[in-house]
């Protein structure tokens, strides 16, 4: 059995390759973090999926599948201690703890990782209800709909071109689940495994890399706002195939776009993910 070469299969990324003690270090620092916190099962139960049956068949069809499948179950092993889910490892989510928790913040917002049909997202709350017509410039997050671009630089259309099609892509009561693979060298980003600028508690509008409340991906450091939605592209690896997907902004870093959305759903209090976009997650296959 190779999983565990095939969870730290990470190529360095040339452009990260300087030759600063600190840097390096830095790098080897949150590789090591990686391996403590780094999803170790849930990357296993993929990586042995993937070798079977392609990523999206694990998925489940769309339809498919009782709501309970649909769940999502917070994910904290290794930091049951420090995560403030961590308590909660491998329960339901539901959005009664994320509305407690943003409270406590400064921002405004709560994020958490987790799994969802054996792969791993984040989960992020953001007051957007509370804070969207104060000014932006107080520090309170809220949802920003936006223009998006390829890889390239090429506009590819706003984020309200998708929800205006299907109207489940808006964010749901708040929330958005973000598929926590990254699109530099498919990594699993997790929800604040370090500390840093990008991961404290601030917040600054324009989807631009300033400010806190970043999805930060320890693994080349690239960085994306869970706050800044927009229409973005990308492709399956194996067959080459392009799509466009409603995602959160790749804010900085090697990562050439950004995160796509899992459209949710609420079951009572319980966060579920929706399947009808599979191929949106097809970028590792
Ligand atoms: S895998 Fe390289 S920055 Fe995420």
């Amino acid at each position: 059995m190779n999983i565990m070469s095939r969870e730290y299969e990470l190529k360095a990324d040339p452009s990260t390759l300087v030759s600063s003690s600190q840097s390096s270090s830095s790098t080897t620092i949150n590789r090591r973090q990686f391996l403590k916190y780094g999803f170790n099962t849930a990357t296993g139960v993929l990586g042995a999926s993937l070798g079977v049956l392609g990523f999206a068949s694990i998925l489940l069809p769309p339809g498919g599948g009782t709501s309970g499948d649909l769940g999502v179950i917070y994910w904290a092993k290794g930091r049951e201690d420090e995560a403030w889910y961590g308590a909660k490892h491998e329960q339901p989510m539901t959005r009664t703890d994320f509305v407690n928790e943003a409270a406590k913040s400064n921002t405004g917002t709560a994020g958490a990782a987790g799994i969802w049909n054996g792969v791993p997202v984040v989960v992020t709350y953001v007051d957007h209800t509370e804070y969207k017509d104060t000014p932006v410039f107080n520090g309170k997050a809220r949802f920003q709909f936006m223009e998006g671009y390829d890889e390239t630089g090429k506009r590819i259309g706003h984020f309200e071109d998708l929800s205006d099609v299907d109207p489940r892509i808006f964010p749901s009561d708040n929330l958005v689940m973000i598929f926590g693979r990254c699109t530099h060298l498919c990594c699993i980003p997790g929800w604040q495994l370090v500390s840093n600028s990008y991961t404290d508690d601030s917040w600054t509008p324009g989807g631009g890399d300033e400010g806190g409340t970043k999805l930060f991906c320890i693994c080349h450091s690239s960085r994306f706002d869970p706050t800044a939605l927009e229409m973005n592209s990308n492709r399956n690896r194996s067959s080459g195939a392009t799509f466009n997907y409603a995602g959160v902004r790749r804010a900085g870093g090697p990562a050439p776009v950004g995160l796509p959305l899992i459209p949710i759903q609420l079951n009572g209090d319980v966060i579920e993910g929706i399947t009808d976009y599979i191929d949106w997650y097809t970028y590792c296959d």
